[in-house]
Parts: C-alpha cells; sequence; structure tokens
C-alpha cells in the first residue's frame, strides 16, 4: 500500500481529520498523525487523554473491498500489530484485550477505535485509529482513569523514538493488510487468540455471565464456554478474569 502521512501538531482528533478526508476522497494509505489531541475520541464515547509530543496519536484510512460485517475484523488486525510492534522493538510483552485494547500486565498501553463508513453492502471506508502510550510518566496520566495504564517509558525507562516506532507499526500494518485482503481473517485470528490474555481462562461478562474463553468469531464475536459446556458468543461487554 502505498501511503501519504499527514502530521500535523495538533487537531481536535486525527479519527475526525481522516473522516473529513476520506469524505473529499482521499486515497487508502492515507495516515493522519497529531502531536497532540484537543478532543481524542476513545470508546464509547470517552475521552482520550491526548497530551502534547510524547505519544502516538494516529489514523489510517482504508478502503477495504469486503462485505460490512467483515470490517470488525481490521480491529483485531490493528491491535495484533500494536501488540508485535512492542514486543519486537522493546521486548514488551503485550496481550491483546478483547475487543479493542493492548495491555501490558494487565494495564493498558494502547486503545483502538476503527470507524467505518458504509452502506448496506459496501464500505466506503474504514479509519483505524491507534492511541499508543509511549513516553507518558505516572504522573502525566490523569487520576481519574477507570482502568490500570501504562506506557512503553514506564515499562522500559527508555524514551521511545517516536518515528522509529511508526515507521515498525505502519510497515507490519501494510504486511498484515495484505495478508488479510488476500487470505482473509484466518492467520490474524489465529495471532489474536495466541496474544490474547484471556486465553482460555475463566472470565465474568458484565458480572452476569460466566465461562473460559475459546476463542474469536470472523464477525469479531469473543467465543465463551459456559459451565454447561455451550458455547456463547459475546459481541459487547466488559470481560474480566475471574
Ligand atoms: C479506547 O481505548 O477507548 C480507544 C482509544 C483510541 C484513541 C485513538 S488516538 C488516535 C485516534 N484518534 C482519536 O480521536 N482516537 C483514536
Amino acid at each position: 500500500l502505498s501511503t501519504t502521512l499527514i502530521c500535523l501538531p495538533e487537531l481536535d482528533s486525527t479519527n475526525a481529520r481522516a473522516r473529513q478526508l476520506a469524505e473529499e476522497d482521499a486515497a487508502e494509505g492515507t495516515v493522519v498523525i497529531a502531536d497532540r489531541q484537543s478532543a481524542g475520541r476513545g470508546r464509547l464515547g470517552r475521552c482520550w487523554e491526548s497530551p502534547s509530543a510524547v505519544n502516538l496519536y494516529c489514523s489510517i484510512l482504508l478502503r477495504p473491498q469486503i462485505p460490512v460485517q467483515q470490517a470488525p475484523q481490521l480491529t483485531f488486525l490493528s491491535a495484533v500489530a500494536v501488540a508485535e510492534t512492542l514486543q519486537q522493538l522493546y521486548r514488551i510483552d503485550a496481550k491483546v484485550k478483547w475487543p479493542n485494547d493492548v495491555l501490558v500486565d494487565g494495564k493498558k498501553i494502547a486503545g483502538l477505535l476503527n470507524e467505518m463508513n458504509a452502506e448496506t453492502e459496501q464500505i466506503h471506508f474504514v479509519i483505524l485509529g491507534i492511541g499508543v502510550n509511549l513516553n507518558m510518566s505516572t504522573e502525566q496520566f490523569p487520576e481519574e482513569l477507570n482502568y490500570p495504564a501504562t506506557s512503553v517509558l514506564i515499562e522500559t525507562g527508555q524514551q521511545v523514538d517516536r518515528p522509529a516506532f511508526v515507521r515498525a507499526l505502519l510497515q507490519l500494518l501494510d504486511d498484515y493488510y495484505g495478508e488479510f485482503l488476500q487470505q482473509g481473517f484466518v492467520s490474524i485470528r489465529r495471532r489474536w487468540e495466541t496474544l490474547c490474555d484471556m486465553m482460555s481462562q475463566r472470565v465474568s461478562v458484565d458480572n452476569s455471565m460466566f465461562g473460559t474463553v475459546v476463542g474469536l468469531d470472523s464477525d469479531g464475536a469473543l467465543r465463551l464456554q459456559l459451565d454447561d459446556g455451550h458455547i456463547e458468543r459475546v459481541m459487547a461487554g466488559d470481560v474480566r478474569p475471574q
């Protein structure tokens, strides 16, 4: 994929900017990066803390010719690419958490927010939104975070060279995207299951359903084996170890 990199000192949200560009017919492979976001978006309408120049805030515009139901697979593709880049460059034991987090020892190091524009059958575009905590220090995390968080700096004691991280991440994403378009979700799913922090573990979903994680479905549902043996497909909810 040929990429066009757009790097700016500040944006409200790189996802919002990438969406605008997509609506103006920007090409697949357009990548938007900001040093700082004034209104970084997280999942479930939350905001994503985005202080200046310490982390990566990045959105990638894709135009995959795949059925709409397969679009969620791209979230898992980006989670795998982020976790493996962290492993390869910094030897960090990064894991993926369903549906869209990357964790180290249960602490969040990256979050993914994919947005899509599609009609019933056809995808116009997908925005892969990726936020990775690189050089954030403990004091820079807001106190009221509702989950424990970490960064590469905290994990390794080393400052990260952001351009080097971006290069490695985009290269891996490109490799996996090519593989995905040619061969489908199978190998991404396998990699995701290998990296999944709760694979084969007993978990609860929203504190109301209990079972063992047995895998990921092709539509992005988490497969849970309940105590009576039957498989439940989890489409949404907060999954925690038991
Ligand atoms: C989450 O875990 O809630 C998802 C966080 C996603 C944050 C990234 S930062 C770059 C991109 N632009 C945004 O506004 N959000 C995503």
